[in-house]
């Protein structure tokens, strides 16, 4: 019986917790379709202007620190310091991306909602902390070598133009790890622009065809 309780009792969280990320995803997608600009609306000079900008964003420490490739070594750009290096502490994501071979990650990088504290304090998001998927790797990579991939749907995560911005959505809606790069809390720099300006970015790239550097 007791085990009968505690079984229902899971298989009811779980249910929530879906139900809560399903609402989220649906949000996401809502918001999404008005950020959407029509295909053809905008000229490929102001798309390739608007991945300038963009590029100035997902090459910036508070976004390519995470999207680092298969050693799984997190990478820190200490307040004070304008040189990037390997987190400190000896930290290895390992396969898993969330440090569960060693010591994972929400151990320090705890998942709040909370603002974050100022620097050194770990940084949190209302996602749990982990790195980027190999194949989303940014750092060390070229602003062109990230505008192909990011377009290219084997090695973004399945999505097109308007998949972009409904990521970017969803991420928000969940306190995730993209609008907080831009409150990163004092001592630490933010991206150009704001998460809102980053977002009409990605539609006018998007509606443009996503035009990349040659
Ligand atoms: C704490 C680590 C972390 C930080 C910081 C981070 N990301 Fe990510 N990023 C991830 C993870 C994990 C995923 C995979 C999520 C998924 O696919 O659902 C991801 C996936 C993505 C994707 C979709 C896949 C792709 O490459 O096309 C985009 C776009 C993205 N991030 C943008 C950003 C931007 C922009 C910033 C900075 C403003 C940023 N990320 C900062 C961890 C991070
Ligand atoms: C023992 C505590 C601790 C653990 C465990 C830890 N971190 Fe950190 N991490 C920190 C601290 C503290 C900072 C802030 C350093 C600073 O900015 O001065 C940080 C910063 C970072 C940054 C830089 C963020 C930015 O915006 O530049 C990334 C990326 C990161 N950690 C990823 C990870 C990942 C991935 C894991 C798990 C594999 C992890 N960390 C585990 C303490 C930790």
């Amino acid at each position: 019986m007791k085990s009968l309780l505690i079984a229902v009792a899971l298989t009811t969280s779980a249910a929530f917790a879906l139900t809560a990320f399903v609402e989220a995803k649906d949000e996401a997608k809502v918001q999404a379709a008005k950020d959407v600009l029509p295909p053809g609306s905008v000229s490929a000079k102001a798309g390739l202007d608007a991945w300038t900008r963009i590029e100035a964003v997902v090459t910036h420490p508070r976004c390519a620190n995470c999207h680092v490739d298969a050693a799984g070594i997190p990478m820190w750009t200490p307040a004070g310091e304008n040189r990037t290096r390997v987190h400190g502490m000896n930290i290895h994501a390992g396969e898993s991306r969330i440090g569960a071979e060693t010591i994972a990650c929400s151990t320090c990088h705890v998942t709040s909602t909370a603002p974050n504290e100022p620097a050194p304090a770990p940084l949190r998001a209302g996602i749990d902390w982990q790195l980027a998927p190999v194949e989303f790797l940014w750092f060390g990579k070229t602003g062109a070598e990230i505008c192909e991939q990011l377009k290219d749907a084997k090695r973004n995560g399945g999505r097109d133009a308007a998949g972009l911005l409904e990521h970017l959505r969803h991420d928000a809606s969940l306190n995730g790890f993209i609008p907080r790069a831009w409150n990163p809390e004092s001592g630490r720099s933010t991206p150009p622009g704001t998460f809102e300006d980053h977002v009409k970015d990605v539609a006018l790239w998007g509606a443009a065809g996503q035009p990349c550097p040659q």
